[in-house]
């Protein structure tokens, strides 16, 4: 599949869920209202949509959420997903999660024929963990981690950069990244749904969080690319690589490939619009054959947008984009 502007679409980030067992506070509000189950694609559902995307090209499958790993059952759609892989299937099928139910999943993830999975985790201090996510023991984060990595998955953590949150905490974090063997990176805070602060206020650019860690860190360009938004570079000191995911501060829509699926079959084509196709209003339509989903996928694909047009604005009260991240899924 490739776009108007000549982008191959070939990565699908898939949103099982939009609920979480945290609430991350750049992500959700306190006292979000979840979507009712009638409107939830079941998982026979969700697959039969990520085969439509394999059939058109898609090779790499990343599931989100919310969090995904609190789907019940989740584990059925993540073992059908990994028979998918192989020659003229996926290349690869991850995950983004935030932890907490790795020391039940880890294994059976592995079992899969997941490899790699990226884990959230802003901060290493207990009770500033706990701040973030409202409620999150960051002991349930680390074991999850750790099984993660006793199970065989490589493990890349993700933080969101937050002025007076984390930002003094990138150090620690290298290093801890650095002794235990997982990469780290690094994410501009983007203005998705309505948040209880104010975020313009924490927003911090990478820009300056990487010359400043060029104070203390031998930062070496890398030519490492997973077809994520990440730029990577290696740590000299620990081995380890450091990426820079800066939506703000530089975009990477020039080379996106990728859309988004939410739990209800709904299909973004960028992040950072509001433009959607109802993918579940076709799958549901008794009238419309496999032909006729993909001829959808297709029709969504050539209205793929240039790019997002996030602005960090004191000015502007509302987000860029209405809806919370855990709908989209990061
Ligand atoms: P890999 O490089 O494959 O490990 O994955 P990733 O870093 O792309 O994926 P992950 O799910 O860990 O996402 C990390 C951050 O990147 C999240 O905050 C996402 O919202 C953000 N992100 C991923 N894709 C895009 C994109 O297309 N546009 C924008 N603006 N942000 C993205
Ligand atoms: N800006 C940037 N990253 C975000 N995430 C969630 N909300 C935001 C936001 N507003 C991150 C999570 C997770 C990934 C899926 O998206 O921390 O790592
Ligand atoms: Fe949950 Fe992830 Fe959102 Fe945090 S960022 S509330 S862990 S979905």
């Amino acid at each position: 599949m490739i776009d108007p502007f000549g982008r191959r679409i070939s990565y699908l980030r898939v949103s099982v869920t939009d609920r979480c067992d945290l609430r991350c506070v750049y992500c959700m509000a306190e006292d979000m209202s979840f979507l009712p189950k009638a409107e939830i694609l079941s998982l026979e559902e969700l697959e039969r949509l990520c085969s439509a995307f394999i059939g058109l090209g898609v090779d790499r499958l990343r599931l989100t959420g919310g969090e995904p790993l609190v789907r019940r059952d989740v584990m059925r759609l993540i073992q059908n997903l990994g028979q998918r892989l192989g020659p003229g299937g996926l290349r690869e099928l991850t995950l983004t999660t935030n932890g907490t139910q790795l020391t039940k999943y880890a294994e059976g993830l592995f079992a899969a024929g997941v490899r790699r999975i990226n884990v959230s985790l802003d901060s290493l201090d207990p009770a500033t963990f706990k701040a973030l996510t409202r409620w999150g023991e960051i002991g349930k984060t680390l074991d999850g981690i750790f099984a993660a990595k006793a199970a065989g998955l490589a493990v890349k953590i993700n933080a969101v950069a937050m002025k007076g949150v984390n930002e003094k905490e990138f150090d620690r974090m290298i290093a801890w990244c650095g002794e235990h063997g997982f990469d780290l990176t690094l994410i501009e805070t983007m203005p998705l749904g309505e948040i209880t602060g104010e975020r313009s206020d924490q927003y911090l650019p990478l820009s300056l969080v990487r010359r400043d860690l060029r104070q203390r860190w031998t930062l070496q360009d890398s030519d490492h690319v997973t077809g994520g938004p990440a730029r990577y570079m290696t740590v000299a000191e620990t081995g380890q690589r450091l990426g820079f995911i800066t939506p703000m501060t530089h975009n990477f829509c020039e080379s996106c490939n990728r859309v988004r699926l939410t739990c209800t079959g709904t299909l973004y084509m960028c992040l950072g619009q509001e433009d959607a196709a109802d993918l579940r209003a076709v799958l549901r339509d008794p009238g419309i054959d496999e032909a006729g989903l993909r001829a959808a996928i297709e029709a969504a694909i050539a209205r793929k947008p240039q790019g997002h047009d996030f602005v960090i604005d004191r000015r502007r009260a509302r987000p860029a984009v209405a809806r919370h991240m855990s709908v989209t899924g990061g």
